[in-house]
């Protein structure tokens, strides 16, 4: 396996600390807001316990977890997460660990994600992803990782206020089995 072929598992409650630390880093904590350990279990209970539509996995790369992700049917979030695609698309949400950021990882970290989301849902039509309009490394990532910008649109930002991303779209071709 090369070295940088990113496999992943399911999110487990001892797992959240290092969510979080992958949310406070300095490349990820512009878009996040912080969260408690116990407003971390508050939050992605319900995903970690199969409860939610949401899926969240650890990204596992060079021999350790590297950072985590989510996976979701856009149609599936309740009409506040209001992503504007198709509602049979995977919406990705991804971050990586701090000490691991601007090495290059990024890009198939996402590519591996779109793997993923067409095995969770093989007959979704297409992957998108939607990074802050400000969030370079981010859309460095998906435009290499062969996504395409689309619509702009405000969203509840993570200070408060409201924040502009673009929709970053990517089809998914037909399985083939
Ligand atoms: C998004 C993320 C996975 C990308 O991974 P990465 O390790 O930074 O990606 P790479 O090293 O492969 O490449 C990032 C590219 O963006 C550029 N970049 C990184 N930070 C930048 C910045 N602040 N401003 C401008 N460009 C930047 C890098 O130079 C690189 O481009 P290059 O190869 O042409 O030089 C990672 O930065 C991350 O986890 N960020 C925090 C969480 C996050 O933003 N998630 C996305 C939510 S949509």
């Amino acid at each position: 396996m090369p070295d940088d072929a990113f496999t992943f598992r399911p999110v487990t409650d001892a797992d959240l600390p290092f969510v979080l630390a992958c949310q406070t880093s300095d490349a990820a904590a512009p878009w996040f807001a912080p969260l408690t350990l116990d407003q971390a279990r508050a939050r992605f209970g319900d995903r970690l316990a199969g409860r939610s539509p949401i899926r969240m996995v650890i990204a596992h790369v060079r021999g350790r977890d590297a950072g985590y992700a989510q996976l979701y049917r856009v149609g599936d979030l309740p009409t506040d997460g209001f992503i504007p695609a198709d509602a049979r698309d995977v919406g990705l949400d991804y971050c990586l660990a701090g000490d691991l950021v601007g090495q290059g990882l990024g890009t198939p970290f996402v590519a591996s994600l779109v793997g993923l989301a067409s095995w969770l849902f093989p007959d979704a039509p297409g992957a998108v992803a939607c990074p802050d309009h400000r969030n370079r490394a981010s859309i460095a990532v998906l435009e290499r990782a062969g996504f395409t910008a689309g619509l702009w649109f405000d969203t509840p930002g993570p200070a408060g206020g409201s924040i502009t991303e673009i929709a970053y779209r990517r089809a998914i071709p037909a399985a083939e089995y």
